[in-house]
């Protein structure tokens, strides 16, 4: 209802008016949550840091602001388009948090038959202690008793984080999707021998799982890294890139970075797209006529960040067969790199970067921000919320903003 009054507010003098849509639409009131960004103000800068000490992993803190003040209020609202997005009643709320253990890293999935979300510890990270010798965790958490604390910014401790066996064990998981009752696991593998694969995984006790495809033509991948399923042909498109060898737990790479496709009926294994540095997360547009995919090749992982590297989104068309073409850079991030990338049902763009999810209209123009100042990798629509992760800490926002249909 409140949507409803504020969309009427929005567009009914759009669309009466006859001389200026601009003028005509009249501002809701901004939620308490929220802040208005004006990139004027920081436009023209007394003193613009070098590289060495203002660069891709530094927080922007510009005049007027402080740390605190933009985590304060965390949706920032850069353009009016992101009324529509966070509603009247914006909520965002910490769930779980750990000391240095990145346990709230990436694939996030919601499993609606038990209202449940998964997602996995950053394999590979000094401080998750895991890679070569030991196979990161998945954990979940039931989506009622984070929606039971939503008006709260700090549940620590209200929501049980339960670790989720696997079996036989998905070796490394990084990126996961929803797919027809099951989630699929990209796992990146660990060492020579237990190469990458995507997992399909029963998402209900005894978590048993099987191995979809481990290898393109007998040559193993380097480390699968993040899926999406096409809305249309519900086909598995993936993307492979470095991150296990940069983290040290993979070999050197036998294949080119690339986003792959599997027509799961078939078997075909075929590659939709190449010419990143390091691909990462990607997704479909509702209605799947497009495909975006993040590139976060600034980041080496151990190795370090190369800021003339891609911090980037790129978006394809989807052509009716299934293959891609018009590669278009869509959005650059100046915060960290745009990590996992998700659309919601209006096909706004979505994206996890280094101060928290950046929103963008289908056109590529930044509408807002989720604000946490610190990075997040992946993140999952749950209906008309959101779970979180950003390493060390789990979040749950709620707007008005809905996320597509899962299949
Ligand atoms: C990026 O900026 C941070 C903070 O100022 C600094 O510590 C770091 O050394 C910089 N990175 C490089 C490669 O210069
Ligand atoms: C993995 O185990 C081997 C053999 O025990 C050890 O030499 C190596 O340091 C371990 N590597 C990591 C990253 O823990
Ligand atoms: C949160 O607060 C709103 C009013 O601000 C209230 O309507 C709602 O019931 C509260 N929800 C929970 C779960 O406490
Ligand atoms: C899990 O086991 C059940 C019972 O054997 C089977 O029907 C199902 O396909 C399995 N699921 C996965 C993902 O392996
Ligand atoms: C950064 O990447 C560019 C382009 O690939 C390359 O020319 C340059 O040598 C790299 N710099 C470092 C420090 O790795």
């Amino acid at each position: 209802m409140a949507l409803a009054a504020l969309l009427a507010g929005v567009l009914i003098p759009l669309g009466l008016n006859p001389f200026s849509q601009r003028v005509a639409a009249a501002t809701p009131p901004l939620p308490s949550s929220a802040q208005l960004i004006d990139q004027r103000s920081f436009n023209v800068l007394d003193k613009v840091l070098p590289p060495s000490e203002a660069n891709a992993t530094t927080l922007f803190i510009w005049p007027g602001v402080t740390e605190e003040s933009l985590k304060a209020k965390p949706f920032h609202v850069y353009d009016d388009e992101f009324y529509e997005v966070i509603g009247s009643n914006p909520t965002l709320t910490l769930l779980a948090q750990s000391d240095k253990d990145p346990l709230f890293h990436e694939a996030v999935v919601w499993y609606p038959p038990t209202d449940e979300v998964f997602f996995v510890q950053n394999a590979g990270a000094a401080d998750a202690g895991t890679g070569l010798n030991k196979s990161a965790i998945i954990q979940k958490i039931s989506l009622a008793q984070a929606q039971a604390a939503k008006n709260e910014t700090n549940a620590v401790g209200k929501v049980d984080v339960i670790t989720v066996a696997s079996n036989p064990q998905v070796v490394n998981p990084n990126g996961a999707t929803y797919y027809k009752g099951n989630v699929v696991f990209a796992g990146e593998g660990q060492g020579d021998s237990i190469t990458s694969a995507l997992y399909l995984m029963n998402p209900q006790e005894p978590y048993n799982t099987t191995v979809l495809v481990n290898n393109y033509f007998g040559r193993q991948f380097s480390s699968l890294n993040d899926i999406a399923i096409h809305p249309r042909t519900k086909d598995i498109y993936f993307t492979d890139t470095l991150y296990g060898f940069l983290q040290d737990f993979r070999p050197a790479p036998g294949l080119r970075n690339q986003v792959y496709r599997l027509d799961e009926a078939t078997g075909a294994l075929t590659v939709v797209a190449d010419g990143f540095t390091l691909p990462n997360g990607l997704t479909f547009s509702p209605e799947g006529n497009y495909a975006y995919v993040t590139d976060t090749g600034a980041n080496h992982g151990l190795r370090g960040w190369n800021y003339s590297d891609p911090a980037s989104l790129y978006r394809f068309d989807v052509k009716e067969d299934g293959t891609w073409e018009n590669r278009k850079t869509f959005a650059y991030v100046p915060s960290g790199v745009p990590d996992g990338v998700h659309c919601d049902d209006k096909g706004n763009v979505y994206a996890g970067c280094g101060d928290g999810v950046h929103v963008w209209n289908p056109s590529g123009k930044l509408i807002g921000k989720i604000y946490l100042g610190a990075t997040s990798a992946n993140f999952q629509f749950t209906g008309n919320s959101m779970v979180i992760c950003a390493e060390t800490e789990l979040y749950y926002a709620t707007f008005a903003a809905t996320g597509p249909p899962i299949f």
